[in-house]
């Protein structure tokens, strides 16, 4: 049976893969494959763990005639087209829960690099500027106190929540599809109307997955509501976020700067936003710990083994659909 891997990722994922003598791994570890590489690469395999630029769209699974799972090398699954692989009986399987920690961690380094004005602080360093201590040089917020805006109160929302609060005695409120008492009452969070979070909250992070209901939420409309003085952060799917509008508004001075991790076309970064400095930019590393990334690799292996060795559904499954007809299929 062949295994198709993408791209290079931690050993302890293919140590586990490589227990088993039946599994034939053909390992990619350049760069990311062209479209017409990876139809290739598809053709003949049984199982695939694509990163999250690999677009495993229709005409890939359609290629891959022998494929029985996809396993995310990712929590997010908006780059695989669940609908079809579940149309053929393809499992996909994705990572939950590994990088909540990381993720979060991420968001608030990015609220208070961009609050604190800490990377267009090092670049006046190293340009040679730090001529004399300026009283008025890179002023920006004090956090403690502040109040943050969460979109989307998942677990990701729901830790950094708790960063904030504990760490740092912010006024929480969010917004979600469903209500989170447990957290409300541990944090003193507060589910409100998206307006309401735009209009009142001085720090924003986008926690929410990338749906058609998400995509643009955040746009010109939504920009004009926030606080002049207000930071956005996002580290969840670029297309939660118009950046023209984004761009607008940290050139206009409509809010007061942004960080993004991740973007509306990876890996590409939209010109506009690159040249302002009221913006902090990272390169989808919101996951970039060692912890998380070993959790993805054996996350990934271990869905791979259930379907291929033990003929199940792999342990972490998206289209939970299929599970029905497996069982079925056992009586
Ligand atoms: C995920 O797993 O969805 C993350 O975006 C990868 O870092």
């Amino acid at each position: 049976m062949k295994l198709l891997i993408t791209r290079e990722i931690p050993r302890a994922g293919i140590n586990i893969l490589k227990q088993y003598k039946d599994i034939e791994i053909d390992y990619r570890q350049g760069p990311p494959l062209s479209e017409k590489e990876l139809l290739t690469a598809v053709k003949d395999a049984d199982a695939i763990i694509p990163v999250i630029p690999d677009k495993i769209n229709k005409k890939i699974i359609n290629a891959a005639k022998k494929l029985r799972v996809i396993a995310a090398y990712s929590v997010g699954y908006d780059h695989i087209d669940v609908e079809h692989a579940t149309s053929k009986n393809i499992f996909v399987g994705n990572t939950p829960g590994d990088l909540t920690e990381s993720v979060a961690e991420h968001a608030l380094a990015l609220m208070l690099s961009a609050g604190r004005r800490i990377p267009e602080a090092d670049r006046f360093c190293r340009a040679g500027n730090n001529k004399y201590w300026n009283p008025m040089n890179f002023v920006g917020p004090k956090i403690m106190g502040d109040t943050l805006g969460i979109i989307g109160f998942g677990r990701i929302g729901q830790h950094l929540a708790r960063m904030a609060k504990n760490g740092l005695s912010m006024r929480i409120l969010y917004t979600d599809v469903n209500r989170h008492p447990e957290a409300e009452s541990l944090l003193d969070a507060e589910k409100v109307e998206l307006d309401y979070l735009l209009e009142n909250s001085d720090f924003i992070s986008i926690h929410c997955n990338l749906t058609p209901e998400t995509e643009n939420l955040i746009g010109e409309n939504e920009f004009r509501k926030m606080k002049p003085l207000a930071y956005i952060v996002n580290t969840a799917r670029g297309k939660i976020i118009n950046e023209e509008a984004l761009a607008r508004a940290l050139k206009q001075n409509y809010i007061a700067g942004a960080a993004l991790d991740v973007f509306a076309d990876e890996p590409e970064i939209h010109p506009d936003l690159k040249l302002l400095d009221n913006i902090v930019l990272t390169p989808h590393i919101g996951s970039a710990t060692w912890e998380a990334r070993l959790q993805m690799a054996r996350m990934a292996a271990e869905n791979v083994v259930d379907v291929l060795i033990s003929n199940k559904p792999p342990r972490y499954l998206v289209n939970k659909e299929l599970m029905k007809e497996t069982v079925a299929s056992l009586i």
